[in-house]
């Protein structure tokens, strides 16, 4: 069945992925957004989704939110940003989130698409230590 296997891709993919609601409360969280930031999905689930980033971001993001449902003006959506995640333990990444309005059964949810960069910035700047 359809639905089977759309949850089958999302608990197996790379990336992490978050769901959510107008308000920026997490509905969602597959297994490899969970390993990235190091919570259970019960630990999550209700929470505000500025709690998986730091300052100045955390303060801010209802706003960024509430900004983007007056004025429609995207960010991020349709956009990506590199950004700065804030794990369990109080450590940070960086990585490369993408976000898509869905509009589902009657109302808009925010989809976050998460795909870590720390490897990737951590080759970088031992090339830069060499150069
Ligand atoms: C907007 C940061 C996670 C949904 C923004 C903006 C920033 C940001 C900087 C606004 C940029 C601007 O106004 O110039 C972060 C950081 C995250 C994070 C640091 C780290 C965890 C997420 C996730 C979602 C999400 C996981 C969705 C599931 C949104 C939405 C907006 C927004 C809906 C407003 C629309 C827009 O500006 O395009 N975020 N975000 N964010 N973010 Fe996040």
């Amino acid at each position: 069945e359809n639905a089977a296997l759309l949850n089958a891709i999302i608990q197996n993919a790379i990336d992490g992925i978050i769901t959510i609601d107008g308000r920026g409360v997490i509905e969602t969280i597959n297994p490899a957004a969970c390993s990235l930031f190091q919570y259970s999905p019960e630990e999550v689930i209700g929470k505000n989704v500025f709690y998986l980033m730091p300052p100045p971001d955390r303060g801010q993001h209802d706003e960024y939110i509430r900004r983007y449902q007056h004025t429609g003006v995207p960010h991020i959506i349709g956009i990506g940003r590199e950004v700065i995640g804030l794990r369990k333990d109080g450590s940070t990444f960086p990585f490369r989130l993408a976000v898509s309005e869905v509009a589902f059964s009657g109302r808009k949810i925010y989809t976050g698409f998460i795909h870590d960069l720390s490897k990737q910035k951590e080759a970088e700047e031992q090339l830069r230590d060499y150069a």
